[in-house]
């Protein structure tokens, strides 16, 4: 079953790198985002010094000068490489990069069979660590491609158009509900201890907010109007010249994965910010819902496109649940450390891997960030 996992982790890593051209995988567009190059790379690095070096007795590290490029922001492991530069990282060569893939999928293959309880569940963790860098290795090389005038395509089809639901409004009647990893299965550190909490009556939308409803949000003046934003916001809005989300063309196309397309009115909004998403709920006389209610809502009948469009904001700030604690040693950097000054998203992207979120899962970004598949999901 790991084994599974693990091998259709790594082999969908390389294929959604395929389209990219040596140069498509050297671009850093900006200090939030890497380059694919560097992602193919570093979720290599977290196997080799989180699973194979502890864990397989004879492990040859695949070049002793690495670990350092590829380190993340893990300080018990070391010093390195400044993540606004990794896009000067042209050596080591996409070619030498894959060949570190080879050398590392070989050694957990020599592991897996005789791997102890401790390596297997790491190698586990590297499989979901990984599917989180699927979706940032795609949300990023969209970024770059969003800098160049000819806007390249990444998939260059034409995308399915269907129809948004009628939107309705589904009613909880709140109460004391359970929050919360449950299990079977795995989950982030952060998504636990599950707990209990006290829920007032409320209605969520059971779609998200579509493109067409966000464009008569900007028709009526919305970026303009700063009644409608957070300080913080509003701030953000005028030192960023902010019109439209991120990839809204001036010209009422959009640029996404397919390239530039025709908008869309029924297909719902992204690239927002929080900022963004809470100026729209102000202006639709709504709010966002919190994460827990996202989470209670998520199993009322009729709850739809709860994970395969776009993440959610929500209005709760990322903290530790009561009794949260990290891990020991390095993987306690996983989580834990980024708990101040982001948000939580709840559900899930196009750009998620399948099977990769759950109901408890906790994305997390600060709110100006808008180069995600980010929108919103109204709540009253
Ligand atoms: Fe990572």
């Amino acid at each position: 079953m790991l084994t599974e996992l693990l091998g259709a982790t790594r082999a969908r890593t390389l294929a959604l790198a395929a389209p990219l051209t040596d140069e498509d995988a050297q671009l850093q567009s900006m200090p939030d985002a890497s380059p694919a190059k560097w992602h193919l790379a570093h979720t290599t690095w977290f196997f080799e010094t989180l699973v194979l070096a502890p864990h397989l007795p004879g492990y040859r590290v695949f070049d002793a000068r690495w670990p350092q490029l590829f380190n993340s922001y893990y300080e018990s492991l070391g010093p390195r490489h400044a993540r606004p530069q990794r896009g000067l990282l042209s050596r080591p060569s996409l070619a030498e990069v894959k060949a570190y893939r080879a050398h590392v999928d070989a050694a957990l293959a020599d592991l897996l069979p005789s791997a102890p309880p401790p390596a297997l569940s790491r190698v586990e963790l590297g499989c979901h660590h990984e599917q989180q860098h699927q979706e940032l290795l795609l949300t990023d090389i969209l970024h770059a491609f969003s800098c160049n005038p000819l806007l390249p395509a990444y998939q260059p089809t034409r995308p399915t158009t269907v129809a948004a639901p009628e939107q309705a409004w589904l009613r909880h009647v709140g109460g004391i509900v359970e929050v919360g990893h449950a299990g079977p299965g795995f989950a982030f550190d952060n998504e636990g201890p599950r707990h209990a909490v006290l829920l007032t009556p409320f209605e969520v939308s059971n779609r998200l907010v579509t493109c067409g409803e966000y464009a008569d949000f900007i028709a009526s003046g919305g970026y303009r109007e700063p009644l409608l934003w957070l300080s913080d916001g509003w701030a953000t809005v005028q030192a960023q010249g902010w019109q439209r989300p991120l990839y809204w063309q001036p010209d009422g196309s959009v640029f996404g994965l397919h390239g530039v397309q025709p908008l869309d009115p029924n297909a719902p909004v992204m690239q927002l910010s929080f900022y963004e998403a809470c100026a729209f709920a102000e202006w639709a006389g709504a709010r966002l819902p919190t994460e827990f209610e996202w989470e209670a809502a998520a199993s009322l009948q009729g709850f739809e496109q709860a994970s395969d469009q776009a993440w959610q904001w929500t209005r709760s700030g990322y903290a530790p649940y009561p009794g949260y604690r990290p891990a020991a040693g390095a993987v306690g950097e996983y989580n834990g450390k980024f708990m101040v000054g982001q948000q939580v998203l709840r559900g899930g992207s196009l750009a998620t891997p399948p099977g990769h979120s759950r109901p408890s899962y906790r994305n997390f970004f600060p709110p100006a960030a808008r180069w995600q598949f980010s929108g919103l999901r109204l709540a009253r």
